[in-house]
């Protein structure tokens, strides 16, 4: 027997009204096992934001069944404090929404502690966490605006994982940082999250990011996953002609890794019409 999934997704739908309502997650299914990194990867407007939220209980489930450590997730609106007892810790692209601007950083990765004391997990040291993102200790009585984006976001992602979660989900938690910084917190954060055991979601348009630290790559067009597997198989013999076009569109490693472009906006009910390729 496997270890249970910190998340076990199964055929989420997600839509929102209009008309016609418009289907933004169409029946997709993914797991994340404990220490496992899973990317989801997929052009502007695929669903990944709204699969991301859905599987922690923000979005509404239109169908579809999703379990945290093999509990059902239970809609609790948009209170993190709900998640992070559950042990669901959420990076956004923006790290100045993950942090209080009036309060110094190092309390707000005190919080953090207090939420995996009251879980009843072991208790860390704000020290030790500064040094885990590579800040020194002298910066924990500054205020958030007083730090780089990168140092921001590496703040963040101290408070997140300080509170030892058993999910962690990153939604473009590297878009804002300079090109420079990417790499390193992005792989800054698949070590510590692998270290502590937890599972992480990573949504990233950056492919060349999610080559390096994602161990499962999911691709999302329109609403579906049209091919999954372990990443090094994805890149290496991509088997969807949709994947085979993404990875085509990746600069060579002196660019910074960017896909300036989507494959093709104009074949999308060509995409969707071959067949879904998932290990
Ligand atoms: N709150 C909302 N109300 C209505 N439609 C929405 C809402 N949020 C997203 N959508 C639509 O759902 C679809 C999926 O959007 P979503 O934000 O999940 O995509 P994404 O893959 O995260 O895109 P991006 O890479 O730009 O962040 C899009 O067609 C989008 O316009
Ligand atoms: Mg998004």
């Amino acid at each position: 027997m496997s270890e249970v999934a910190v998340l076990d997704a199964q055929g989420v739908v997600v839509r929102y009204p209009g008309s016609p309502p418009v289907v933004a997650v169409d029946g997709v299914s993914l797991t994340v096992a404990p220490g496992e990194t899973v990317a989801l990867v997929g052009e502007s407007g695929s669903g990944k934001s709204s699969l991301a939220r859905a599987v922690v209980g923000i979005e509404k489930l239109a169908g579809g069944e999703v379990r945290f450590r093999d509990a059902p997730v239970k809609p609790l609106g948009i209170r993190r404090r709900d998640l992070a007892l559950t042990g669901i810790q959420m990076v956004f692209q923006d790290p100045s929404t993950s942090l209080n601007p009036r309060r110094r950083v190092g309390d707000q990765i005190a919080d953090g502690i207090a939420t995996a004391r009251a879980r009843g997990a072991e208790g860390s040291t704000v020290a030790e966490w500064l040094e885990r993102v590579g800040l020194p200790i002298d910066v924990a009585t500054r205020f958030p605006h007083q730090f780089s984006g990168g140092q921001k976001q590496r703040l963040a992602i101290a408070r997140a994982l300080a509170a030892r979660p058993s999910l962690l989900v990153a939604d473009e938690p590297i878009s804002a940082l300079d090109a420079s910084t990417q790499t390193s917190v992005a792989g800054l954060m698949r070590d510590l999250v692998a270290e502590a055991g937890a599972g992480m979601l990573f949504i990233s348009h950056d492919l060349a990011v999610v080559r390096r630290i994602a161990d499962r790559t999911f691709v999302m067009f329109a609403g579906r996953v049209l091919e999954a597997g372990a990443t090094d198989r994805v890149w290496s013999a991509p088997q969807h002609p949709y994947t085979q076009a993404l990875l085509a569109a990746i600069p060579e490693p002196d660019g910074t890794g960017r896909i300036p472009v989507a494959p093709s906006t104009n074949e999308r009910i060509v995409w969707s019409e071959i067949a879904p390729v998932i290990d």
